[in-house]
């Protein structure tokens, strides 16, 4: 039996190995889950067998354990079979708030079964899992909230919130270290799990706009590190693995995402998005914006050798991928060369445009990295922009007044002409006006983006 357990256990770690390896190229990522979810099936496994050759797994302790997991399962198949796909990000938000708590629930309940027999050590290791995990939490419930727009997504900045951020971590520390020296005044530890509670949500409303794809990446992080201390408190080295593969694969996707925006993790944490910038960064409308026909779209784009779509967050809201693919295959087989720009943040989360794309087919071999496309921008005939905005906004590389300067953009306006697909002139995440939309050679297509490219894909048809 201990031998199972350990093969168990080991498979598990390396299905969780395997599986982030895997899931960091888009053709392989679906095996990665699924490998990764065979890893997590092992470790359950395993955990409980271990229980039960150590003699610790009584029938209640595993009545409890079975119902936890049919509890889980119940909530977490409906909601990932019935989650819309421009409501994953705020999900993905939601889960790692889950994934905190839990590992807050694991050091309180270690607290509680040891009580002032607890050492400073294990004692430490769980205060970790309690605070990372609290502020996960409650950080990823506001996160979530913005993301789903049921709070207003900007930074909320207040006079004296860093002093008081400064005074609650002042605090915590304190508290750790007295807990750690003396575990017998157990009320230190549940005033920090107060304490944690409003540190997440401090820690998180300075960051909005924008540079939100920072906040859900980091705080991926933080639930993995609340996990990896919360294995140290419990003594499980499947946990402290499996914490630390998390923290680390947020920390790197963190980088990623800063890299993405040109911007420090400091910046981005303590400044507060647009806050300190004069101005939205356009001044004001530059002039009228042109609206096109389908029609004369139509006429452009049959012209056009050269045509690249550049897919935003309005793609996933109107659930045009499929669409989109067919215009691309239709103006493929015509003998027009057809690009997809990828931009590291467009949409609500990492690799959004990404799994849109690969759910409609389109090829990986045509979908261009933002660094890789921008070089070509200037002798692209046509530039379709899906529902994009702030990734596409000009005043980012223009006006260093603006809330986004210096965040790296898809150069859409150095094309020949641009076609811009939305409903409205109304701005993007980041409430940001767009200078795009006022060029000289930009088209606006007014309209549900799905709508329009199917109006597109009915004049090829006809044409
Ligand atoms: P956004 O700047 O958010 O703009 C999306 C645009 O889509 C809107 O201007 C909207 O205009 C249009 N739209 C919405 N529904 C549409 C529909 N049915 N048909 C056509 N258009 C529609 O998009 P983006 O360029 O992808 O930029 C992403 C933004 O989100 C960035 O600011 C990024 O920092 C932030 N963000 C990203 C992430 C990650 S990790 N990717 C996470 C959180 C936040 P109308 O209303 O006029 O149609």
């Amino acid at each position: 039996m201990q031998t199972l357990v350990m093969i168990l256990l080991v498979a598990a770690v390396v299905g969780f190995i395997a599986g982030l390896r895997l899931m960091s190229r888009t053709h392989t990522a679906r095996l990665g889950n699924l490998i990764s979810a065979g890893g997590m099936a092992a470790a359950i496994i395993g955990t409980l067998l271990q229980l039960q050759v150590i003699g610790i797994l009584s029938p209640t302790a595993l009545a409890w354990s079975l119902g936890a997991i049919g509890l889980g399962t119940l909530i977490g198949i409906p909601a990932a079979m019935l989650v819309k796909m421009t409501a994953m990000p705020e999900m993905v938000a939601l889960f790692n708030g889950f994934g905190g708590i839990a590992s807050l629930f694991i050091a309180s309940g270690e607290i509680h079964h040891a009580g002032a027999e607890i050492g400073a050590f294990t004692a430490s290791a769980a205060f970790l899992a309690m605070l990372i995990g609290g502020i996960t939490f409650t950080g990823s419930l506001v996160a979530f909230s913005k993301l789903a727009e049921k709070i207003p997504s900007g930074a909320v900045l207040f006079k004296g919130q860093q002093v008081l951020n400064a005074l609650l971590v002042l605090a915590v520390v304190i508290g750790l270290v007295v807990f750690a020296a003396m575990p017998e005044l157990a009320w230190i530890f549940w005033v920090a799990i107060a304490a944690a509670a409003i540190l997440g949500v401090l820690a998180v409303i300075p960051i909005g706009g924008a540079d939100m794809p920072v906040v859900i990446s980091l705080l991926n992080s933080y639930s993995g590190l609340a996990a990896c201390a919360a294995g140290f408190a419990i003594n499980s080295p499947l946990l402290i693995t499996i914490g630390a593969l998390v923290g680390a694969a947020g920390i790197i996707l963190t980088r990623v995402m800063c890299k993405a925006m040109n911007r420090s993790l400091a910046n981005v944490l303590f400044s507060g998005f647009g806050t300190t910038t004069a101005s939205s960064g356009s001044g004001g409308p530059q002039g009228e914006a042109k609206a096109l026909s389908t029609q004369d779209a139509y006429y452009v784009l049959e012209a056009a050798s050269s045509v690249v779509f550049i897919p935003g967050y309005g793609m996933a809201v109107a659930q045009a991928q499929h669409a989109v693919r067919e215009l691309a295959d239709t103006l493929a087989a015509r003998g027009c060369e057809v690009k997809f720009a990828i931009h590291p943040v467009a949409g609500r989360m990492p690799g959004h445009m990404n799994v849109l794309l690969a759910e409609a087919n389109v090829s990986y071999d045509l979908l261009v990295e933002m660094d890789d496309i921008n070089p070509t921008m200037g002798s692209v005939d046509v530039a379709v922009v899906i529902g994009a905005n702030d990734t596409v906004n000009p005043a980012a590389v223009e006006d260093p007044k603006s809330a986004i300067a210096g965040m790296p953009i898809i150069m859409a306006h150095q094309a020949r002409q641009v076609f811009v697909l939305k409903r409205s002139m109304r701005s993007g995440f980041a409430g940001i006006e767009n200078p795009l939309f006022f060029r000289d050679n930009t088209s606006m297509i007014f309209g549900d983006a799905k709508a329009t490219i199917e109006a597109l894909n009915g004049e090829f048809k006809e044409g």
